[in-house]
């Protein structure tokens, strides 16, 4: 819903690029036509009588009601990711996971099965199991096997989810031909573009018919909020998510949406530059003897370089790395060893902030996922993943040279 009361507002002309529509795409003056992004922190809206009141609930009339269902500065940000997206509608939600688990249980019901990509996100890969007790079954297949995923598909099947490039291993999946898969079979194929944001990857214009975010990630892109979002076609944003959010309830606070509204504004350079500093980084790594792989979608020796370059605007700002170690207590012992001894980079389980961030995706992030799951998605022990940020590229070489020279055999 808009609520512009700004009698000199300009429409915005069509054609405009993703960097014009990241600042300018969204906004909605209040009748004191201030410059700045305006928040609305209200549980609820007044009605001028109880007539209008029921003509809102009714909804035979447009304007705000409560706050978990629309709000003024929640509503802004949906329409500045939706742009963003080339989608056209969005709705916000408190965190990525709400954003994940409502597109699934909004799709599905018991007996309905869905295809997932083996390698994904630790909590994406349990909210599989909470589906499977309510009677949602699940196959999971190699991201980048495409016969694979059709083969897995059954008349039960609602949707296929997959993460594009996947956490933490940087895996790429043909968007293009899973997409083209999954309309063939009439069920969308939804992404969580987290790893990319639409600064380097549009996923709708590849064939996907749903884009869901971690908010709190890149389009916040330094670590103060919790947020997530769902963006794709009107009928099912308005008309089967959305009243799925609005009766459960897990809404976007319109603080956090303020915050990721300015967010987005810096998205494009914050996303370019991460990128080239990680580029820099991973090819580094790649010349360290105490490596033994670097994953990082940017390089050529990438398995899915070319794929990744013919979807993605760079190789994104994640770079994960296996340390050598003669067996995986070794091999643990040594990722930890380098983790313990760098001085910059911060030991914390986020990605997509401005700040350097390292994690041991093994005992953290996919701690819980079991030990034969993480195997099967090639979580090793060795396994380091580093999210870049906006620091010097030679400082942060010279930390994880640091932490380089304290590991062993
Ligand atoms: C790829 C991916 N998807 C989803 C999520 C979940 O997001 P949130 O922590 O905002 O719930 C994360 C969090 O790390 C993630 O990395």
């Amino acid at each position: 819903m808009t609520n512009s009361a700004d009698p000199y507002e300009r429409p915005l002309p069509d054609g405009l690029s993703l960097e014009t529509l990241a600042i300018r795409s969204g906004l909605a003056r209040t009748q004191y036509l201030e410059h700045g992004d305006p928040i609305f922190p209200t549980s609820s809206f007044v009605f001028q009588n109880a007539a209008q009141a029921a003509a809102r609930f009714a909804g035979d009339e447009e304007g705000f009601i409560y706050s978990r269902t629309d709000n003024p500065t929640v509503s802004s940000f949906c329409r500045r990711l939706a742009a963003l997206e080339g989608g056209e509608a969005c709705v916000a939600t408190a965190s990525g996971m709400a954003a994940i688990s409502a597109t699934m249980m909004s799709l599905t019901r018991a007996g309905d099965h869905v295809v997932a990509a083996r390698e994904l996100f630790g909590a994406t890969v349990q909210l599989f199991g909470i589906l499977d007790r309510f009677g949602v079954s699940s196959s999971f297949v190699p991201l980048t096997d495409t016969e694979a995923w059709a083969r897995a598909i059954r008349p039960q099947t609602r949707l296929l989810y997959l993460e594009s490039p996947s956490n933490p291993l940087n895996g790429i999946a043909d968007i293009r031909a899973i997409g083209a898969l999954a309309r063939s079979h009439g069920i969308p194929l939804v992404i969580d573009n987290c790893f990319c944001s639409p600064a380097l990857q549009k996923p709708l214009d590849l064939g996907a018919q749903i884009v869901v975010h971690s908010a709190t990630k890149y389009l916040d892109g330094q670590g103060r909020v919790l947020g997530g979002a769902v963006i794709g076609d009107r009928s099912y944003i308005h008309d089967t998510l959305g009243p799925f959010l609005r009766t459960t309830g897990p809404t976007l606070s319109p603080f956090n949406a303020w915050v990721l509204l300015k967010g987005c504004e810096t998205l494009s350079v914050r996303m370019h530059q991460q990128s080239a500093n990680a580029l820099e980084i991973a090819r580094w790594l790649e010349d360290q003897p105490g490596v033994e792989r670097v994953l990082y979608p940017g390089l050529e020796s990438h398995p899915q370089h070319a794929l990744a370059m013919s979807q993605q605007k760079t190789g994104g700002a994640i770079v994960s790395f296996e340390v050598a170690g003669a067996d995986d207590a070794a091999r643990r012992r040594n990722a930890w060893a380098l983790i313990d001894h760098t001085r910059i980079v911060s030991i914390t389980a986020n990605v997509g902030d401005v700040k350097t961030t390292i994690t041991h995706p093994a005992s953290t992030t996919h701690g819980r996922v079991g030990a034969e799951a993480r195997r099967e998605g090639g979580i090793g022990e060795g396994l380091i993943r580093l999210a870049v940020g906006l620091e010097s590229p030679a400082d942060i070489i010279a930390d994880l040279e640091r932490g380089l020279s304290r590991t062993g055999k």
